[in-house]
């Protein structure tokens, strides 16, 4: 059942770190215009970019990925951990966020804040959640995979349907306030997508300062980072013994999961949900 979870104008969203007044929080947030904010469907490319942005912003500096917890480095909008940690962000504040376009706040429609987008098969999307819930206690048990995939195509997981996500940013029309990367670019060639993000925010680095950047985001690299490996997350929240939160990194593990048959299922789905849009995917599903 569905029912450990939070509901919150028709999302399900895990208990704990979301609560009605963090929903409220997130809601009468005052965004600023220089406030850059990381947009995912979980599972996507998240914490990777709570590495990479605060980098980009800064010049390089690594001191935030060596001394501030990804959580409180770069916080989510929607959880109850920002209330305690916005006063000491830097400016320009970098915020992450798994909400679809509808439920951002107010202040964000009006304000000239940027999004970087960020977009991974939903292929890997699926198999990520799926170990994922298997080690985060405050997700509900994934079952089977086969099971969770239904679960998944029916949005009855965190955050709702990925088609949901992806139109709404799709059709969010950001103008130049939006980026879209898509996690499948950033394993291919990381210092392209770092220099592609900080042209994007008019910071001019060097090649240098690029390919440090690329260094110390790499997955081995953040792996090794107690500030970003959730190492220091309590067990009684996530254990790593059942999956690692940096679990592979990598690109296409679906192909060690599906079926033919699910396969087909999986992609009319999706392709019937994405009917009419007038965007196209990145990848062939
Ligand atoms: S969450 O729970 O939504 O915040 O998760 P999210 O960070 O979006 O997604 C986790 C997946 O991202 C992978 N990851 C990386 N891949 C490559 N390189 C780097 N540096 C990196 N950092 C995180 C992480 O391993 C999860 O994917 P899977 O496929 O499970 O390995």
């Amino acid at each position: 059942s569905s029912s450990m979870y939070v509901e919150y104008r028709g999302l399900l969203l895990p208990p704990g770190a979301h609560n009605a007044e963090s929903l409220e929080f997130a809601q009468n947030f005052s965004v600023e215009d220089s406030d850059v904010f990381v947009v995912t469907y979980p599972k996507s490319g998240t914490i990777w970019m709570q590495e990479i942005l605060p980098l980009v912003l800064n010049g390089g500096d690594l001191t935030p990925i060596q001394t501030v917890v990804n959580w409180d480095r770069v916080p989510w909008l929607e959880e109850t951990r920002l209330a305690q940690v916005v006063d000491k962000l830097p400016s320009p504040r970098a915020l992450v966020t798994h909400f679809r376009y509808s439920f951002m706040p107010p202040s964000f429609r009006t304000s000239k804040a940027k999004v970087v987008y960020v977009m991974r098969n939903p292929k890997d999307v699926l198999v990520s959640s799926y170990y994922f819930h298997q080690m985060a206690t405050f997700l509900e048990d994934p079952g089977t995979f086969e099971e969770f995939m239904e679960k998944f195509l029916d949005g009855r997981v965190f955050f709702g349907k990925w088609t949901d996500h992806v139109k709404s940013w799709r059709n969010a029309e950001l103008g130049d306030r939006i980026l879209f990367i898509t996690y499948e670019e950033m394993v291919q060639d990381l210092p392209a997508s770092i220099r592609h993000i900080s042209g994007f925010l008019h910071r001019n680095l060097s090649e240098e300062v690029i390919q440090k950047i690329a260094e110390h985001c790499s997955f081995q690299s953040m792996k090794a980072n107690a500030m970003s490996n959730f190492s220091l997350c309590p067990k009684e929240y996530m254990d790593s013994d059942k999956s690692p939160f940096l679990r592979k990194g990598i690109a296409g593990d679906w192909k060690n999961h599906f079926s033919s048959e699910q396969l087909a299922r999986f992609k009319s789905v999706i392709t019937k949900e994405l009917e009419g849009e007038n965007f196209s995917l990145p990848w062939s599903l």
